[in-house]
Parts: structure tokens; sequence; C-alpha cells
């Protein structure tokens, strides 16, 4: 599995993969049910030279997965999604991690995830990284504060292990 990092000239791709999730999906994504305008507007708005996004394509000519980092100071926010039909496959997992790399190389310190309390899948995947998670009501926050280098790099070690099965070694690199 590898994990591409996009650029603008993917942004038709980022919109199919979004466009093709279910409202339940979106829901889970976003916090809410994003309709198909709000979902053009949000994925118009991506600044590839600020945010990194990443993308996972091993067999069809969509995105099967993408993760956006948005970047602001010290900080970042990620959300991530998959496609149905390729889920269980480690491929949420590899894109937090590629994620979580590359937002350590750019010296944030601190990475978020905001996500619904009900989503056993993220909040499994935050755990196996390390991530603290917080629960309020319906809501969570998944919190990595990011190690120094030599401590990320055990533990990417530890994650490719746990959670990215299939990962091969080259790719975490951002
Ligand atoms: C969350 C999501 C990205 C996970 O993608 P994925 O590619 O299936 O993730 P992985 O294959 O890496 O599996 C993650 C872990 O969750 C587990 N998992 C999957 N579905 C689960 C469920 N319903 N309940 C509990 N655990 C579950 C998997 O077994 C795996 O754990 P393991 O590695 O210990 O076996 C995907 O389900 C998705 O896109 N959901 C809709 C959008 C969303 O919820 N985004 C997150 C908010 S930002």
């Amino acid at each position: 599995m590898f994990t591409a990092k996009l650029d603008v000239s993917d942004r038709v791709a980022i919109r199919a993969h979004f466009l093709a999730l279910s409202a339940r999906d979106r829901y889970l994504r976003f916090g809410y049910i994003v309709k198909d305008a709000a979902i053009e507007r949000y994925v118009d708005s991506i600044d590839f030279d600020r945010d990194a996004v990443f993308g996972v394509n091993t067999d069809s000519r969509n995105f099967e997965g993408i993760a956006h980092l948005a970047l602001d100071g010290k900080h970042a926010e990620l959300g991530v999604s998959v496609l149905p039909l390729y889920r269980g496959r480690g491929i949420g997992s590899a894109l937090v991690s590629r994620a979580a790399v590359h937002a350590r190389n750019r010296d944030i310190e601190v990475l978020f995830m905001q996500c619904m309390s009900e989503n056993r899948a993220i909040i499994r995947i935050a755990n196996s990284l390390g991530m603290q998670v917080v629960t309020l009501g319906p809501d969570s926050e998944a919190t990595l504060s990011l190690p120094e280098a030599g401590s990320l790099s055990c533990q990417r070690k530890k994650s490719m292990g746990q959670t990215a099965k299939n990962y091969e070694a080259g790719q975490l690199h951002a």
C-alpha cells in the first residue's frame, strides 16, 4: 500500500472521493450530514500549499482513502475517510500514521482528530497510534503530542507492527 501526497491536480479525484461517501459517512467524517454543494466548497477550499493531503489508490481510478491534515501554527487537525469497499485493510491506519509523521517533520507539536464517540473504527486507530482520546458525550477528540524525532521513529515502528500491516518501510517519509 502506498500513501501518496496529493496536490492541486488531484482536486477532481478528491472531490469524487468525498461525493462517493454516504450521508452516514459524511456525518462521521465532518460531524454533520454534508450536502454535495458543501463538499464541493470544502474541496475547492483546500490549500495545498499550507495543508497536506494524502491518498491511497490501489485498484480503482478514484482514491479509496483520503486524509486531510490542516496545519495551523504548532497544531494540526486531521480528517480521514476510506470508501466502504476498501475498509478493514489498514488504509485508514496507514493514512493517519503518514499524516502524523508529516506533521512531526514540520515541527507540529499537537495533532487533533475530531470524531463521533460512536465511531469505534477511528477511535481504535487513534488508540493504536497512542493518541489520547477524550470523550464528551457524542463527541470525542483524539490528541497526539508529537514526540522528538527519535521517539517518533520508535512509535512509528510500533504502529507499523500493530496497525498498518501492509506498510512498506519507505513510505513513512513525508
Ligand atoms: C474510520 C475509517 C477511516 C477507518 O478506515 P479503515 O481503512 O477501515 O481503517 P483500518 O482498516 O485501518 O482499521 C482500523 C481499525 O478499526 C477496526 N474497526 C473497523 N471497524 C470497526 C468497528 N465498527 N468497530 C470497532 N472497530 C472497528 C479495525 O478492525 C481496525 O483495527 P485493527 O487494526 O486492530 O484490526 C473508515 O471507517 C471511514 O472512512 N469511516 C467514515 C469516515 C470517518 O469516520 N472518518 C473518521 C473521522 S475523521
